[in-house]
């Protein structure tokens, strides 16, 4: 039945923030709690989708059915979506670090005494989103989401053109650190096409994840 629509497809998501190692003890990372991509997973597998979810660090519990698989990083979140493909479907819902540092120490950085402070040198990361865009195992339906937090839909037009995905979900995660998207429970979202902008009031995370999930289901159809 229609609870059931996605019944035969392979839909491969990305979620919660990546950890970039500084040192064996210290990393950067970013307030993403993996909530909406989590609700996006479990939605997707009650409609019948077989899920592969690829997990930043987060406590999150696994959702009903999903493969979940767990990351670190973003170089290992890019090889685990390589290695998760043939998909249907891809939402990139991970907050992925722009940048890594660039030589990892391997022994924990110290005070030296002198009040000399350690530079960290940074290199961008892979664009897992773009990169599957380009990649001749794209999915049929690419999907990503942009954090903005002013002109969020201008900024989303760019990104949809910019990395080459069928849709962008735009939300502005504005507000105060612990008063905001990210990390909350509640989400209002843009999703920017080509062919437009559909806005999805505050809601829910588990509920904006059943909408954006039966949109999903309807454009495969
Ligand atoms: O460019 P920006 O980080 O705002 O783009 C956000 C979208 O791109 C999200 O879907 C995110 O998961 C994805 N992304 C990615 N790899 C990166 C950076 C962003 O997949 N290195």
């Amino acid at each position: 039945g229609a609870s059931r629509l996605l019944l035969g497809r392979h839909v491969v998501i990305t979620a919660g923030p990546t950890h970039e190692a500084i040192d064996p003890v210290r990393y950067i990372a970013n307030r993403s709690s993996g909530k909406q991509g989590f609700a996006i997973a479990e939605a997707a597998a009650r409609m019948g989708a077989q899920v592969t979810l690829i997990a930043g660090p987060v406590q999150l519990p696994t959702p009903p059915g999903v493969t979940r698989v767990n990351v670190e990083s973003a170089r290992q979140m890019a090889d685990a979506v390589q290695s998760a493909l043939p998909a249907d479907v891809a939402v990139m819902v991970a907050a992925v670090a722009d940048w890594r540092v660039a030589d990892a120490a391997t022994q924990k950085l110290k005070k030296d005494g002198t009040g000399q402070i350690p530079p960290l040198y940074l290199v961008e990361n892979p664009d897992i989103l773009a990169g599957l865009c380009a990649d001749p195992r794209r999915p049929r339906l690419v999907v990503g989401f942009a954090a903005e937090t002013q002109d969020v839909i201008p900024h989303a037009q760019s990104k949809l053109i910019r990395k080459g995905a069928d849709w962008i979900i735009a939300n502005d995660v504005s507000g105060a650190p612990g008063n905001s998207v990210m990390g909350g429970d509640r989400n209002a979202v843009h999703i920017v096409s080509a062919s437009g902008v559909e806005s999805l009031p505050d809601a829910p995370k588990p509920a904006i994840a059943s909408a954006i999930v039966e949109r999903i289901a309807r454009a495969l159809v």
